[in-house]
């Protein structure tokens, strides 16, 4: 008999049916084993094994925590006084005829009934395929499913196209360290995985797509913390013929609708979403992203800004001139002349804004400059050389020289928005398989080291800690991260 889930087999009173998934809990009551039986989503089944005219179904009394079976029999209505209203599927259980243990299962490191907050979260990312069984992260894991294919549909219906952009490619500077991929072809030479899919997008626009979008991996050799991993998810959005305007409208409007869809248990506190500039931020709160919420404990408040009105460039710690947010911004219209004659440059503010949310940057994004004299400005700016820009940005500008479109965009950190909208303390409690504050995947052991042979083909020696000590090393040229607010 084909297999039904729990969720559809408690409306199957009288019904033979059969079932299958894991023993999430084990009573013995004298000579009834009673056992909660939990499928797909975390619904969790009373099963009853009673004798028959054979004594218990062979193997009922071995039953222990997390094996995996398949049982054959009745959904029967609960008598009434063993009715429990808190559970879904409280009015039924389930009387078991045949039982098939699929899989027996060893007693598994910690419990996984509970909400798992309490335990050591080493242990909980080295066995994160039982983590993940708890009830708690498999809502989360399909909430975040249900958040993306909203967002996702929601832009298909206004004519965006989702393009996948690669994972091997140069390094692109959105401020962060990158993580490089050598190459076995082209000796000494590497790939960067990308920080965001940045340059492709508007790579896009020139190419007359108009409106992209991607649920796209960003990978970032930053230190990690509550709100960020190395690796996270960006919902990247890029339209052609938009201005600031336009996108927030747009975005605004997607931010609004999912919220609504998704969690009508929340308030969104203002709308439209106030807009707040940079300085006053700062001047008001202490921070370019406020927490506006009236409540901070009330889980339900949804209090969202634009901040806007950047200040383009600010000087490092070498008096040098570095970008705030992104290179690829434009200067808003009453900066451009500033910007061309780099004049003020201090004083110059971007066409970017950022998405708040109950004091978490959640999105950001900028008008472009789509000529390549603006956008060869910036990198001058900056303090690179003809050459250095030729080098880095040739392509670009040379793309931009083809007839590019005035365009804008935006992306969102997905794992931030998530977790904001499931009320969990942490990123790593909404990504499937993150890693450690460190980097480490604890269940796959990465990073880890690769075999010599490995090595020899990409034509890499490794230096052993106590000889970079020696100073042995030749002292590679990395890009300095910027000191970027964010
Ligand atoms: P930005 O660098 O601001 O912009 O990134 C966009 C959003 O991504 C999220 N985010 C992160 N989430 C988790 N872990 C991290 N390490 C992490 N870093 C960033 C934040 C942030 O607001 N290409 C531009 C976007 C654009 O201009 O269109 C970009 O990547 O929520």
């Amino acid at each position: 008999m084909a297999r039904s889930w729990i969720k559809d087999a408690i409306n199957k009173t009288g019904e033979q049916v059969t079932l299958a998934g894991w023993v999430w809990n084990r009573r013995d009551h004298g000579k009834l084993i009673f056992i909660d039986l939990i499928d797909t989503g975390g619904a969790i089944l009373q099963v009853v094994f009673a004798p028959g005219a054979n004594g218990l179904p062979p193997g009922a009394e071995t039953l222990r925590i997390n094996d995996v079976i398949e049982i054959n029999g009745k959904m029967a209505e609960r008598p009434s006084k063993m009715v429990n209203l808190n559970l879904e599927t409280g009015k039924v259980e389930f009387q078991a005829e045949e039982l098939k243990i699929l899989n027996k299962a060893n007693p598994a490191p910690f419990d996984i009934t509970d909400s798992g907050y309490e335990i050591n979260e080493e242990t909980r990312l080295k066995y994160r395929y039982l983590d993940l069984r708890r009830i708690r992260l498999l809502k989360n894991l399909k909430e975040r499913h249900k958040t993306i294919d909203f967002m996702r549909n929601f832009l298909k219906e206004r004519g965006f196209t989702e393009v996948e952009t690669p994972m091997l490619t140069k390094s692109t500077p959105e401020g962060a360290r990158d993580f490089v991929v050598p190459s076995r072809l082209h000796k000494g030479k590497f790939y960067a995985l990308p920080q965001a899919p940045q340059q492709f997008k508007q790579l896009l626009m020139v190419a007359g797509l108009e409106r992209y979008f991607q649920v796209a991996k960003c990978i970032r050799d930053e230190d990690t913390r509550a709100d960020r991993q190395p690796e996270f998810t960006q919902l990247d959005i890029e339209m052609s013929f938009a201005d600031r305007e336009a996108v927030m409208k747009l975005n605004e409007e997607m931010i609004i609708e999912t919220a609504r869809s998704l969690f009508p248990e929340k308030r969104i506190k203002e709308m439209p979403f106030p807009r707040i500039s940079y300085k006053e931020a700062m001047e008001r709160y202490g921070t370019d992203r406020p927490d506006l919420r009236t409540d901070k404990n009330n889980p339900n408040e949804l209090a969202f800004c634009w901040v806007i009105d950047f200040p383009f460039f600010e000087k490092t710690e070498n008096k040098e001139w570095t970008f705030t947010h992104n290179p690829f911004s434009a200067a808003m219209p009453e900066w451009h002349d500033s910007l061309m004659s780099k004049k003020d440059i201090g004083e110059i503010i971007a066409a970017q804004y950022d998405i708040v949310l109950n004091g978490f940057e959640i999105g950001g994004g900028s008008v472009r400059n789509h000529r390549p004299e603006a956008l060869k400005k910036v990198f001058e700016i900056l303090g690179y050389n003809d050459k250095q820009i030729q080098e880095n940005f040739g392509h670009m500008l040379e793309a931009f020289s083809y007839g590019a479109p005035p365009h804008a965009g935006i992306a969102y950190g997905m794992d931030r928005l998530i977790t904001i909208l499931l009320n969990e303390p942490n990123i790593r409690e909404v990504i499937a398989f993150p890693k450690t504050g460190d980097g480490r995947d604890l269940m796959m052991s990465a990073p880890s080291e690769i075999m010599a042979g490995q090595l020899k083909e990409l034509g890499i020696a490794i230096v052993k800690p106590k000889t970079t000590k020696a100073k042995t090393t030749k002292k590679v040229k990395s890009k300095k991260p910027s000191k970027k607010r964010k």
